[in-house]
């Protein structure tokens, strides 16, 4: 039994508290099936958000089977399932493969039998076994809604909330889910809860919860619902409910509560005299019964299910993650043409590196005219070659820069709410950040190498590779690190792609490598600038001659390698961890 009494949910508005739930009390028995309906922003959905615990109760107090879920905590994630208004699977991925992954996110199976043999069940409780292989983008409305049920029964959750999953559907459609709905509540004693606005089918419902302005105006039986609001067609209830506040209708069913409840438990006692919900084995039957009943209870009863460890969790998010950017070929194409042409871009730039500085040691110092040529000559040299090699390395660096941008900007924030929806399914935020993080160095390490591999080929460092190679990958992973902290920190896609592209092309102006910058703006921005790091470490790392040369041609103090090593190692970090407190955020409306 899932019990609300008096609560509340409250947010301030202006410094004035507002009440979204106004002390909602209802008792809702196992194996019920309930509609919570109302006008458009009654807060049907604050309602269900409530009973989820997705919105903290501030007054009152919820309980499930006597449980005070306020005070004991809330139900286990596979307790409950939850299927929003917004859509949680994936368009690249097939109905089977969305359901496998939430299926291997959520549930902790003994093989890979017990794991098909879950997926092939809700396939096929949901009608979607004939259409497995089809991919989710070419799904109607009515299979994507079916899907989103199918996700959530993976765990055969006790509890089912649904959120306008009938919304938009042709009448046969909605007619098939309203049906489906009623015969899930009709198993194991499963809760059903339907938010809807539609006042359709209501005899298939065993109570019917009216909301009004976040106030309960009616929760009884449907047959008694016209006779309550004394209109003579269910349609004119709506109406009937705008000539009266909120809290005047929540006010006059307190009166009428009780007398509701009780028609209510009548109806209750039709379903366990139809034998539709079973009452426990003693209240029923008695003596050899009772025993028979005791012994295949236990029989029946399956250990308790457990959540997938952090490690397998990471598995299937990682797996999944792959699959999804294949199938993109947008993404494939546009990662493979920034990949190429980016370091041809470089490569143009490679020929003034590479001519020769003359040393002053060449100088014959006894002649004054010759050696003040000379000097005049190598200064030259210096320009010319430091002017090129500086530009050259700040070029790669910038353009690793902007692939990062693009790996991460928008990689979490642009499946937030799948992400919300997965993580109060039981989806752990670590497994979440390492799945990310694997699929990005991947990224990462193909870039680098590859930008630092083709420039060498035209270009013959005269340091060390590895060193510079190592600074190619820093600058890149910062970057990624920091825009993926970005992501999972804005709100939407469109935030954090501007904010992450405001990001690269502040690096060059504040890198210093152009431009000299006043010393105390210098102080302020360069330990935060990713691209003055990796320009000054690559530039040590490729000893003193071409050191000397940039040094001519730049008034920025370059710094010694191992710093630079040090501080983008830094920013990494802070990136990572600052994207690991944006995923645990809880963000589910935005
Ligand atoms: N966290 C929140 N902060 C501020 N206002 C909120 C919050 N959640 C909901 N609201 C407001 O509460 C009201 C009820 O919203 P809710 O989404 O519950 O309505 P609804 O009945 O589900 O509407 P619809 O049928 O259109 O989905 C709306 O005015 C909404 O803007
Ligand atoms: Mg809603």
């Amino acid at each position: 039994m899932l019990e609300l009494k008096e609560v509340c949910f409250t947010i301030q508005k202006d410094g004035e508290p507002v009440h979204l739930v106004n002390k909602a009390s209802l008792a809702v028995p196992r194996g019920h099936f309930m509609a919570i309906v109302g006008p458009s922003g009654c807060g049907k959905t604050t309602l269900l958000k409530t009973i989820a615990g997705l919105n903290p109760e501030s007054e009152g107090s919820l309980w499930w089977d006597g449980r005070n879920l306020s005070e004991e905590g809330d139900l286990e994630p596979w307790e409950i399932g939850y299927v929003p208004q917004f859509s949680i699977a994936y368009d690249e991925l097939t109905v089977d493969e969305a359901v496998e992954a939430a299926t291997r996110l959520r549930v902790k199976s003994r093989n890979l039998e017990d794991l098909d043999q879950r997926i092939d069940r809700v396939l096929e409780e949901t009608g979607l076994a004939p259409i497995a292989d089809r991919h989710i983008k070419v799904l109607s409305g009515g299979q994507k809604r079916r899907l989103g049920l199918a996700m959530e029964l993976v765990s055969d959750p006790k509890l089912l909330l649904c959120d306008e999953v009938t919304t938009g559907l042709d009448p046969r459609s909605e007619r098939e889910i309203v049906h489906l709905l009623h015969d899930l509540s009709r198993n194991d004693g499963r809760t059903v809860i339907l938010v809807t606005h539609s006042l359709a089918h209501l005899q298939l419902y065993d109570s019917i919860l009216v909301n009004h302005e976040g106030s309960v105006a009616y929760h009884g039986p449907p047959g008694q619902l016209t006779h309550y609001f004394s209109v003579d067609d269910s349609e004119e209830v709506y109406p009937a409910l705008a000539k009266q506040t909120g809290e005047e209708w929540q006010e006059s069913w307190a009166k009428h509560r009780v007398a509701y409840y009780r028609k209510l438990e009548r109806t209750r006692e039709l379903h366990i005299e139809t034998g539709v919900i079973k009452l426990p084995a003693s209240e029923e039957s008695t003596g050899e019964e009772d025993e028979q009943a005791t012994k295949k209870k236990k029989k029946n009863k399956t250990a308790p299910l457990r959540l997938p460890s952090t490690f397998s969790q990471f598995g299937t998010l990682l797996t999944r993650r792959w699959k999804i950017f294949f199938r993109d070929r947008t993404q494939v194409l546009l990662q493979v043409a920034i990949l190429l042409c980016f370091p041809i871009l470089v490569t143009f730039f490679a020929e003034r590196g590479k001519e020769p500085i003359k040393r002053l040691s060449d100088i014959p110092e006894e002649n004054i005219v010759l050696e003040l040529q000379s000097r005049v000559e190598v200064r030259e040299d210096q320009i010319r070659v430091g002017a090129a090699v500086s530009g050259m390395i700040m070029f790669e660096v910038i353009l690793l820069a902007l692939m990062g941008s693009n790996n991460a900007a928008r990689e979490v924030s642009g499946e937030r709410k799948i992400m919300e929806k997965e993580k109060f399914s039981g989806v752990r935020p670590v497994s979440y950040l390492l799945s990310k993080l694997a699929f990005l160095t991947c990224l990462i390490l193909a870039q680098s190498l590859w930008m630092a591999m083709f420039v060498e080929f035209f270009w013959q460092f005269s340091g060390s590779f590895v060193s510079h190679v190592s600074f190619l990958i820093l600058v890149n992973a910062s970057i990624t690190a920091i825009c993926l902290a970005i992501s999972s920190i804005m709100k939407t896609p469109e935030q954090s792609s501007l904010l992450s592209i405001y990001l690269v092309g502040f690096q060059l102006p504040l890198s210093g490598a152009v431009l000299a910058l006043p010393e105390f703006f210098e102080n302020l921005t360069q330990p935060f600038v990713s691209a003055y790091w990796a320009w000054s470490g690559s530039i040590d790392a490729l000893g003193g001659n071409i050191h000397t040369a940039v040094d001519v041609i730049t008034e920025t103090e370059l710094s010694p390698g191992n710093i630079c090593f040090f501080a983008l190692c830094a920013q990494t970090m802070v990136g990572i961890i600052a994207a690991w407190m944006g995923m645990v955020r809880h963000q589910w409306d935005n």
